[in-house]
């Protein structure tokens, strides 16, 4: 069975205090995680180690951080290098949020120059694609998605891309409390599994996670989750609260 996860992604919210009370609270609940299943915190780089330290030794949960530079080192202040994830144990990272790709310019080139140094160092890329409103009223999502996917992913290998993890985020569901009906979230979900499939092998593509994100909450994962090919969430504004994010974490098929 592939990977199930429920993702959390902090975005920039929380104080340290909040963030470390947050964590201790969602770890202190009773999940019963299948040895498939796991639970994910990306949360802001300065909480990195805390949380790190927090989850140590607890085989299900792993934290990610949200973002990475496309360089390995150098004077690029500001910035964070894979290695200096790898370094602290890191086990995911956030590449191409929608958030990113907006306000930050991020092409699917540079992306893909980061998805490589991941590789490279060991850690798993959380890739997000998804379409804005307007592409989705057109009617073009999978053209869309598909080109996102191809330009910064298809020139992987076989091998390189079971370490992946694809997150479908459609702008138009982040954060607007719209989410795409169960409906919608398989049929893409199903599309970007066959583009796998056509470039890869059934067998590749059967084995590759596909979170969806975009306004999931507590009362809607179930059914999310409960699609042939969505396998898990990535989740904003409902994993800031604990019963919130359990009840997402204990969705997962
Ligand atoms: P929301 O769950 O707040 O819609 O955010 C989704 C998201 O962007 C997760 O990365």
């Amino acid at each position: 069975m592939r990977k199930q996860i429920a993702a959390a992604n902090w975005k920039m919210n929380l104080t340290l205090q909040q963030g470390e009370k947050l964590l201790d609270d969602i770890i202190a609940l009773p999940h019963d995680l299948k040895e498939y299943q796991q639970a994910v915190f990306a949360v802001p780089f300065p909480y990195l180690a805390m949380a790190q330290a927090k989850i140590s030794g607890k085989g299900s949960v792993f934290i990610a951080a949200q973002n990475c530079y496309n360089k390995k080192s150098g004077a690029f202040t500001g910035e964070t290098s894979v290695e200096m994830l790898q370094s602290l144990g890191i086990s995911y990272v956030v590449i191409g949020h929608s958030e990113r790709r907006e306000y930050f310019n991020e092409s699917n080139q540079f992306l893909a120059e980061k998805v490589n140094i991941c590789l490279e160092y060991h850690i798993h890329p959380i890739f997000c694609c998804g379409e804005a409103l307007n592409i989705r009223e057109a009617g073009t999502q999978n053209e869309f998605v598909a080109r996102q996917l191809e330009e910064s992913l298809f020139h992987l290998s076989a091998e390189q891309l079971q370490n992946i993890v694809i997150a479908y985020e459609p702008i138009w569901a982040i954060g607007t409390g719209k989410t795409a009906t169960s409906e919608q979230a398989q049929e893409i979900h199903a599309f970007i599994r066959s583009l796998f499939a056509k470039k890869y092998g059934e067998a590749v593509a059967q084995n590759l996670s596909v979170l969806y994100g975009g306004s999931v909450k507590g009362s809607n994962a179930k059914e999310l989750f409960l699609q042939l090919d969505v396998d898990g969430g990535l989740v904003g504004g409902a994993s800031l609260n604990a019963e919130e994010f359990n009840t997402i974490i204990t969705s997962l098929k």
